[in-house]
C-alpha cells in the first residue's frame, strides 16, 4: 500500500485550489410543504477527493456527494429522512450524537431491521439539542463508512452567537491507491488489533483542501466533525488561539484547548471553535495535525485577504446556551465498571495495570484473535454483531456513573448512543470542565469517569469508534429499563 506519491502528508506540492473547505451547501428535501424532510440516498458514485492530476475516486455516499448533503435545522423542529438504499447490501443510518428514541437510533437488528438492497426506511424524531452532530450507517459501518458515507447533521440554536461565518469541516483520511482509487482490505486483522485502518489523504469536506480564504478581524465558527474510521488528530491552529465552545454538540464554558493548545479530536467526535482571525493582510496560517509524533502533516493554510473585514477582533459574546440535559446525582448514582482489554500488547497493558486475566479475555481468545475474530474485549466479551446480551442494566431515570479502564495499549474514543454524558474524571483528576460529551477519547492505561441520568429507555450500543475496533469485539449494549 504506497501513499499517493503527492497525498495530503506532502501536501505542499499542490497547486489545485479547492473551494470545497469552505462551504457545503445546506440540504432541503423535496417536500414544499415540509422544510424538514428530506432523502437521502445510499448509492456508489465518483467524486473527485484529490486534484487533478489524478482521476476521480469511486466511492459510496448518500446524495451523490461526500460529505453527504449537509442537514440543517432549527432545534425543537422535527426532522424527517426518508433513505432510499441503492447500495449492494444492507444499511442503516444512525444520527451520531442525537437524543433519539431507540426505534429512529439506526442500530441493524437492534433497533431496526436492516434496510434492504433496493429498501427504504423513514427517520423522523424531534431535535431536542443544538448542535453539530453527524450521520452515517451502523452495519458494516468500518466499510460503509470508510467507503463516504457520512454527513453532517446541524441543529442550530435558536439564538445563535454572532459570527461572521459558520464553516462545517467534516474530516476524513482514506487508504488510497497510487491511482486515487480506494484501496481494498477493509477490516484486515493487522488494522483491526493495531490502531485501525489509518489512510494516507486526508479531506476536508471531501477533498484534499488547498487553501480558505479568510479576513483580517474576521470572526469564524468552526465545526469540526471527525468522519474517519480510525484517524486522531491534534489540530495545531498555529499563531491563532481557537477557542473551545461546545464538544460533540454540547456546549462547553468557552477556553483554550488543554495541553500545548491543539485540538484534540478522535474519530466521531466534534468540536466547535470559535476562530478570530487575528493576522495581517497577506498572511498565511497554515493548520497542521500533531498527533503522531514524526508524521505530522500541513492540513490546510487559512490565506488572509488583501482587505480586513475590521481592525481589531469582536468582542460579541461566545457562549452557548445549555442544551436540556439532565443533570446527574452524583450522590444518588449507582456505579458501574467496564474494562476494556484486548488488542495487540494487551497483555503487558493488562500487566502493568495489574490486571489478571480472567477467562475469555485472554486465554481461549488468543485462539480467536489468531484467527482474526476476538480482538477486543469489554469486561472480558467480544461482541459479534449487535444483537449482545446487555453488558449492564441502568434503571430507567436514576443517575449512574460508568467508570472506564482502557487496559489496552491503544486510544479508543468510547461511544455511548441515545445519551450524552458528563466527564466527572480522568485517571482520578477532576475534569475542568465536566464536559458533555456522547464520546470519550481514552489514552492507553487510562482510567475515566463519566455520569448521566439514563432517560432514555431502550438497548443502547456502547463502542469504540475506531470502526476496526468496533468490527474487532469493542462494542457492546447498554440496557436502560
Ligand atoms: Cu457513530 Cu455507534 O456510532
Ligand atoms: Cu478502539
Amino acid at each position: 500500500m504506497k501513499p499517493l506519491p503527492h497525498s495530503a502528508l506532502s501536501r505542499r506540492s499542490f497547486l489545485a485550489a479547492s473551494a470545497a473547505a469552505g462551504a457545503a451547501l445546506p440540504f432541503r428535501g423535496a417536500l414544499a410543504d415540509n422544510p424538514n424532510s428530506f432523502v437521502l440516498r445510499a448509492a456508489q458514485d465518483r467524486a473527485r477527493l484529490v486534484p487533478e492530476s489524478w482521476g476521480e475516486t469511486d466511492i459510496w455516499c448518500y446524495g451523490g456527494t461526500v460529505p453527504g448533503p449537509e442537514i440543517r435545522i432549527r432545534q425543537g423542529e422535527r426532522l424527517r429522512i426518508e433513505v432510499e438504499n441503492a447500495l449492494n447490501e444492507e444499511t442503516t443510518v444512525h444520527w451520531h450524537g442525537v437524543r433519539v428514541p431507540n426505534a429512529m437510533d439506526g442500530v441493524p437488528h437492534l433497533t431496526q431491521q436492516p434496510i434492504a438492497p433496493g429498501g427504504r426506511f423513514t427517520y423522523e424524531f424531534d431535535a431536542m439539542d443544538a448542535g453539530t452532530f453527524w450521520y452515517h450507517p451502523h452495519q458494516r459501518s468500518f466499510e460503509q463508512v470508510g467507503r463516504g458515507l457520512y454527513g453532517a447533521l446541524i441543529i442550530e440554536e435558536a439564538e445563535p452567537p454572532r459570527v461572521d461565518r459558520d464553516l462545517v469541516w467534516v474530516l476524513d483520511d482514506w487508504r488510497l491507491t497510487e491511482e486515487a482509487e480506494i484501496a481494498g482490505g477493509f477490516g484486515g486483522f493487522h488494522d483491526k488489533s493495531h490502531a485501525g485502518r489509518l489512510g494516507n489523504t486526508v479531506t476536508i469536506n471531501g477533498r484534499v483542501p488547498d487553501q480558505v480564504a479568510v479576513r483580517g478581524g474576521e470572526r469564524i465558527r468552526l465545526r469540526l466533525i471527525n468522519a474517519a474510521n480510525a484517524r486522531i488528530f491534534a489540530l495545531d491552529f498555529g499563531a491563532l488561539t481557537p477557542q473551545v465552545i461546545a464538544l460533540d454538540g454540547q456546549p462547553v464554558a468557552p477556553h483554550a484547548p488543554g495541553g500545548r493548545g491543539w485540538v484534540l479530536i478522535g474519530p466521531a467526535m466534534r468540536v466547535d471553535l470559535i476562530l478570530d482571525m487575528t493576522g495581517a493582510p497577506g498572511e498565511r496560517v497554515t493548520v497542521s495535525d500533531r498527533f503522531h509524533t514524526g508524521n505530522n502533516f500541513q492540513l490546510v493554510d487559512l490565506t488572509y485577504a488583501d482587505e480586513p473585514l475590521r481592525d481589531a477582533s469582536p468582542d460579541w459574546p461566545v457562549q452557548l446556551s445549555p442544551n436540556p440535559l439532565p443533570e446527574p446525582d452524583l450522590n444518588s448514582a449507582r456505579r458501574h465498571e467496564v474494562t476494556f482489554t484486548g488488542g495487540m500488547m494487551g497483555g503487558m497493558a493488562m500487566r502493568e495495570m495489574g490486571i489478571t486475566s480472567e477467562g475469555r479475555m485472554m486465554g481461549n481468545d488468543m485462539m480467536g484473535m489468531m484467527h482474526g475474530e476476538d480482538i477486543w474485549f469489554v469486561n472480558g466479551t467480544a461482541a459479534r454483531g449487535h444483537i449482545l446480551d446487555p453488558l449492564l442494566v441502568l434503571e430507567r431515570n436514576r443517575s449512574h456513573v460508568v467508570a472506564m479502564t482502557n487496559a489496552t495499549a491503544f486510544h479508543h474514543p468510547i461511544h455511548l448512543h441515545g445519551h450524552s454524558f458528563r466527564l466527572l474524571s480522568r485517571n482520578g483528576q477532576p475534569t475542568t470542565h465536566r464536559e458533555w460529551q456522547d464520546t470519550v477519547l481514552m489514552a492507553p492505561r487510562e482510567q475515566v469517569e463519566i455520569a448521566f441520568v439514563a432517560d432514555n429507555p431502550g438497548d443502547w450500543m456502547f463502542h469504540c469508534h475506531i470502526l476496526e475496533h468496533q468490527a474487532g469485539g469493542m462494542m457492546g449494549v447498554i440496557r436502560v429499563a
